[in-house]
C-alpha cells in the first residue's frame, strides 16, 4: 500500500516574487537526530546533481550533513538506501532529463522497497512540478526545495519515523546557515558560496524564483572557509553567486566583490575563480583587482545572452550592445591576454534574423575564447513566457548551428595559438575518454590531455601543448 503524503508547505510563486522577506544568520549547534542516527548505520547514500555549480555545492553539504548522521556515500545507484536527486530548472530540456531519471528508479526501488528516494533543487521550487511527481511517480518518499536543503536530516528523520512521504518546499529567503558539515566533491578544487539567490530578475530565467532574493554571506564566514581550504593545501577555489559581483551590496555599507576578492588572494590558494559575472555590476574596481593579484585566474565568464539592443531589452538586461563591448575592451585593455566566455540565448521570442545576426557580429568583436549557447526555452511564471512566439523551432535551431559555428573560428584560433607553449595545468585525473592520458585545466581553463603518472593529480604541471582540437589540446609534460 502507498505511504500517506504529509504536505508541509508548497511553493507559492507570488511569495517567490517578493523581495522584502526578511531572513538570519544561523550558526546552529549541529545535532542529527537520534532515530535517524540509528537508521543511518551501515547505510549508504547517493546524491545525483544536475545543473550548475550552486547545485554541486548544494549536494556537498547535504552529502557533509548524511555523513555526519552515519550514512557513507556510494556511487552505485543499486548499492544505495537513499537516493536523492538535486535538479534544475533553467530550461525544459533539464527537467525532462530529470523525469527520465525519477522513471528509471521505479525498477529500482521495486527490487529494493526499502529504498529512500528523495528529489530536491529548483526544479520542484515549481508546484505544477510537484503536483506532477506527486500523480506520476509515487515511488518518490520526500520533495524538499532550495531554502531548506540544509534541514535535510530533520526532514529524513520523519519521513522515516512517522513512515510517510513529505512534501516540504518553501518559498521564503532561506536563512544564512553557516558551520555546516560538507563532503566536498574534489581534494584539490573548491566551490565556495559568496552569496545566494538573485535580484535581477532576467525576463527569460527562472532562477530569481527558485532561489529567492540575493543574500551575500558574511566576509569573515567567506575568508574563513577559504583559509581552511589553503590549510587543507587546496589548489583552486571558485567564489560562487548567481550574480557574484551584486557580492555586499545588501550590507549597505560599501563591501564590494572586489574587496572580497582581494582578500580571498591574499590568502594565497594558487587559482582563484568566480561565477558568475552580471555586466551591469563590473566595476573597474574589479578588474583592477583581477589585474593585480597573480592568483586570481585571468578568466572572465560574462554572459551577454544577446547582441541585439532590442533583445536585450526584452530580456531586462539593462545593458546595451555598445555597453557591453566597452566593458570587455575595458577588461581586455586592463588585463591583457584575459580569456573572456559567456552565454547567448538564441531565438528569444519573437527574434528576427538581423537581430540574431547583431549577436553573431557581437561575437566577432569580442572574440571569445569559449561559449555556451542555448535555445531559448520558456520557463513558467516568467515574464518572457507570456510573450507569444512567431519565430518556428526549426529556424532557431539553424540560427543555434549558425552561432556555433561562427564561435567556433574564433574558439579554435585560440586554441591553435597555444601550439607550441607551456602552460601551468592543475591535474584532475585520468582522462574519460582515454585513462592512458591524464586530464587537467589551464588557468584559463581549458582542457589538456597529456601522458603522466597519477601521482600528479591534485599538482599543478608544466605542459606544452603539441596539438589542438578546439575544444581540447593535446600536450606533453616538461620536465623542470
Ligand atoms: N532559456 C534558455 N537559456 C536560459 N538560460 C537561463 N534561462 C534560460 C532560458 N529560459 C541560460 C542563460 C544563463 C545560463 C545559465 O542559462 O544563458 O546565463
Ligand atoms: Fe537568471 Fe539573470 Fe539572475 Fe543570471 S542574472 S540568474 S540570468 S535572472
Amino acid at each position: 500500500m502507498a505511504k500517506k503524503c504529509e504536505f508541509k508547505s508548497l511553493p507559492d510563486s507570488n511569495l517567490e516574487r517578493r523581495r522584502n522577506l526578511s531572513f538570519d544568520f544561523l550558526y546552529p549547534e549541529f545535532e542529527v537526530p537520534k532515530y535517524l542516527k540509528e537508521f543511518a548505520q551501515g547505510k549508504k547514500y547517493f546524491i545525483f546533481t544536475f545543473g550548475c555549480q550552486a547545485n554541486h555545492r548544494d549536494s556537498e553539504i547535504m552529502g557533509g550533513l548524511l555523513e555526519k548522521a552515519g550514512f557513507s556515500q556510494t556511487f552505485s545507484e543499486k548499492d544505495a538506501d537513499l537516493i536523492i536527486l538535486n535538479t534544475c530548472a533553467v530550461r525544459e530540456n533539464a527537467e525532462q532529463k530529470v523525469f527520465g531519471k525519477i522513471g528509471n528508479l521505479l525498477h529500482l526501488k521495486k527490487s529494493k522497497p526499502e529504498l529512500l528516494i528523495g528529489v530536491c533543487g529548483c526544479m520542484v521550487q515549481q508546484k505544477h512540478i510537484i503536483e506532477y511527481i506527486n500523480e506520476k511517480f509515487k515511488h518518490v518518499d520526500l520533495i524538499f526545495g532550495t531554502h531548506n536543503s540544509t534541514d535535510l536530516l530533520l526532514l529524513l528523520n520523519d519521513v522515516i519515523t512517522k513512515r510517510i512521504r513529505l512534501i516540504d518546499v518553501k518559498s521564503i529567503p532561506g536563512d544564512i546557515v553557516e558551520n555546516l558539515p560538507s563532503s566536498r566533491e574534489s581534494k584539490f578544487k573548491a566551490f565556495v558560496n559568496i552569496s545566494y539567490g538573485c535580484d535581477k530578475f532576467c525576463t527569460y530565467c527562472i532562477v530569481p524564483y527558485t532561489r529567492g532574493k540575493e543574500r551575500s554571506r558574511k566576509m569573515k564566514d567567506i575568508l574563513d572557509e577559504v583559509q581552511e581550504l589553503k590549510n587543507n593545501s587546496y589548489k583552486e577555489v571558485t567564489l560562487l553567486g548567481q550574480n557574484v559581483n551584486a557580492y555586499g551590496k545588501d550590507f549597505n555599507d560599501g563591501t564590494t566583490f572586489a574587496k572580497l576578492l582581494e582578500e580571498v588572494a591574499k590568502i594565497g590558494i594558487p587559482r582563484v575563480r568566480f561565477l558568475t559575472s552580471h555586466p551591469w555590476d563590473f566595476s573597474s574596481e574589479l578588474i583592477e583587482v583581477i589585474a593585480k593579484y597573480d592568483n586570481i585566474m585571468k578568466y572572465i565568464h560574462l554572459p551577454v545572452q544577446s547582441g541585439s539592443d532590442e533583445i536585450l531589452h526584452l530580456m531586462g538586461r539593462r545593458y546595451t550592445r555598445d555597453q557591453y563591448i566597452a566593458l570587455a575592451k575595458e577588461i581586455k585593455t586592463k588585463i591583457p591576454d584575459v580569456a573572456l566566455t559567456t552565454d547567448i540565448i538564441v531565438g528569444f521570442p519573437n527574434e528576427t534574423y538581423e537581430q540574431f545576426l547583431d549577436t553573431v557580429s557581437l561575437c566577432r568583436e569580442v572574440h571569445y575564447d569559449s561559449a555556451f549557447t542555448f535555445i531559448y526555452s520558456p520557463r513558467n511564471n516568467t515574464p518572457a513566457a507570456k510573450i507569444k512566439d512567431n519565430v518556428p523551432s526549426a529556424e532557431k535551431v539553424k540560427r543555434f548551428k549558425e552561432l556555433v559555428k561562427a564561435l567556433e573560428e574564433d574558439i579554435t584560433k585560440h586554441s591553435e595559438n597555444m601550439i607550441g607553449k607551456v602552460y601551468d595545468i592543475l591535474v584532475e585525473g585520468p582522462s574519460e575518454k582515454n585513462p592512458e592520458m591524464l586530464s587537467g585545466y589551464t588557468e584559463k581553463n581549458k582542457l589538456v590531455h597529456f601522458k603522466g603518472g597519477i601521482n600528479l593529480v591534485g599538482q599543478i604541471v608544466k605542459v606544452k601543448i603539441l596539438e589542438s582540437h578546439t575544444y581540447s589540446m593535446i600536450g606533453e609534460l616538461v620536465n623542470e
